[in-house]
């Protein structure tokens, strides 16, 4: 364990693991075949015996539902389906017994169209809450105003035949977006955050934080020259008018205030921009969200090269002072394990743990849990729904966690919600618990790693020369020097240990097992393997 003082004053988003839950999926306590809050409770155990920090919940508050809690109609209470606000205390309490934090969803761009402000503002046009949500005339020809496109098809805008008017929704119809240019909803949305974190919430991961503000001319976004047939409709435009304008950086930084009214608190946001736009949502002066999602290795081709370029492209984007942060996977893309393979998912576990950030973990990938074929009569995502065929849809990776080999996976005594993966009376985590070279030890492992090694927590990053299907860097403090080196290939493949340093041991292979072969020259790897090694030379002979 490193004694490094210079690293000793940590805050706990930056060494900590984020992990996420989808609340529908986790675990069902009450019966009704839909995961709850006391399901999570009951879980905690699991959770900090996996050895993460924080657990993140998808949206838990009241909701018809339309986009599974992305549209919220009561920001400060829970769903029945989900429990109670006492529930919500206990697991709360719980969950800082263990030393865990707890970070919530905040959907700020959005409400339900059942929101109590949005039966207001369509009640007529003088009513006061008119204004806070986007309401414009036709165009002359009494069409939609102008030509944007929402990102669950069709147009953006939805007539409202009692007022006369269109309202704008980014996404569904039943999610109107709220007008972040109107003071009131900013107070308003301000005293949301207020409410939770007084609670003892310890931050908040905010959903589609880049589309907060739209343009306030109402321009027509471009035509996209790269659209091709079989592309989604909204992407046929460029977001230009409808995303990621200046003014929405005053929109960020007055979260972050409010945030810092209380102590050690995070915000991430969730941000599918090109690098070079992601790392404004940090702030000019890092009075940003501490963590703007870094969504590159989910969208990312997996072989050494692309990912060597794109860890070097990101680490030399970050602002002074900008902490990095790693995700692979979430409730809205393909499971790593199906996207990868399982036996590279492996790889891609010790990538995401050993690279320099926060990772954020997927309910399940731990287990190594795969997408799940959804036969087109239990499909649920609306997204899926309105924009058939395509590949969109969100169900394959949300259903339910895989806890042991009985009828329907331990997760319910009722039929779930989403149909239970065929691999879950292998893939489950009583199975893999009793076994000591599965997925969920490894990343047991890895995560303790984590804890034993500041270099891997907090420590700095180097390249290393990547050869082949070989990536590796090094991750250092004052004291402790490791080397990773992932095979992303199916081959066996040496690589040259002169270019890094002298090994002085084997810490983990991700086969866990005690075989890492090593000559005095070379690293001998098996295929899909990764290795961490401490080494004992100098840092200087081994950066790219
Ligand atoms: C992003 C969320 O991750 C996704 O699940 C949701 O459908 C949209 N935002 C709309 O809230």
């Amino acid at each position: 364990m490193s004694s490094d003082r210079a690293l000793a004053r940590t805050i706990w988003w930056q060494n900590g693991v984020i992990y996420q839950i989808y609340p529908r999926s986790f675990r069902d306590a009450s019966g009704d075949g839909i995961g709850d809050l006391p399901g999570i409770s009951e879980k905690l155990d699991y959770c900090e015996k996996l050895g993460v920090d924080a657990l993140w919940l998808s949206p838990i508050f009241p909701s018809p539902m339309a986009d599974f809690g992305y549209d919220v109609a009561d920001y400060t209470g829970i769903a029945p389906m989900f429990g109670t606000l006492a529930d919500f205390d206990h697991l709360l309490a719980q969950t800082a017994r263990r030393g865990m934090k707890l970070i919530l969803d905040y959907v700020p761009n959005h409400t339900s169209y059942q929101h109590p402000w949005f039966t207001a503002s369509s009640s007529g046009r003088e009513n006061a809450k008119r204004d806070w949500y986007l309401w414009r005339d036709p165009a002359p020809d009494g069409g939609p105003p102008n030509n944007w496109l929402s990102n669950f098809g069709g147009s953006a805008w939805e007539w409202d035949a009692t007022t006369a008017q269109y309202y704008y929704h980014s996404f569904l119809k039943e999610q109107p977006d709220l007008n972040w240019r109107n003071p009131e909803v900013v107070a308003a949305m301000h005293e949301v955050m207020r409410f939770w974190f007084a609670k003892g919430v310890s931050g908040f991961r905010i959903d589609v934080l880049w589309m907060l503000i739209k343009d306030d001319l109402w321009r027509d976004n471009p035509p996209n020259t790269a659209f091709q047939a079989g592309m989604p409709l909204f992407q046929s435009q460029l977001p230009l008018y409808t995303t990621d304008r200046p003014e929405v950086q005053d929109v960020v930084a007055g979260l972050r205030k409010v945030a810092d009214e209380f102590e050690d608190r995070v915000l991430i946001g969730e941000i599918y921009l090109p690098l070079a736009r992601l790392v404004a949502y940090y702030g000019k002066h890092l009075n940003g969200v501490q963590l703007p999602f870094n969504f590159q290795l989910l969208e990312s081709k997996w072989n050494a090269r692309s990912l060597a370029e794109l860890i070097d492209r990101y680490e030399a984007a970050l602002p002074a002072g900008g902490w990095p942060n790693w995700v692979l996977g979430n409730h809205d893309r393909p499971r790593i394990a199906s996207r990868v393979g399982a036996a590279q998912a492996r790889v891609a576990a010790m990538m995401l743990l050993t690279l320099r950030g926060t990772p954020t973990m997927y309910y399940g990938d731990e287990l190594g849990m795969q997408n799940v074929a959804i036969a087109p009569d239990r499909i649920q995502d609306p997204l899926e729904k309105n924009v058939p065929g395509v590949g969109l849809g969100r169900d394959p990776c949300r259903t339910p966690m895989q806890w042991d080999a009985s009828l329907h996976a331990g997760f319910s005594v009722h039929d779930p919600w989403l149909p239970i993966s065929a691999d879950a009376d292998r893939i489950n985590a009583q199975s893999e618990e009793l076994e000591p070279t599965s997925m969920l030890s490894l990343y047991r492992c890895l995560l303790d790693l984590r804890k034993r090694y500041t270099a891997l927590s907090l420590g700095g990053y180097r390249a290393v020369a990547a050869c082949g299907d070989i990536l590796s860097f090094i991750r250092y403090t004052q004291d402790e020097r490791l080397l990773i080196v992932l095979n992303m290939g199916p081959n066996s493949a040496a690589f040259p240990l002169e270019g890094a340093g002298l090994a002085a041991a084997a810490l983990l292979s991700t086969y866990l097992d005690q075989r890492i072969a090593m000559t005095p020259t070379h690293l001998c790897l098996r295929p899909n393997e990764g290795v961490i090694l401490i080494l004992e030379t100098p840092l200087a002979a081994a950066t790219r």
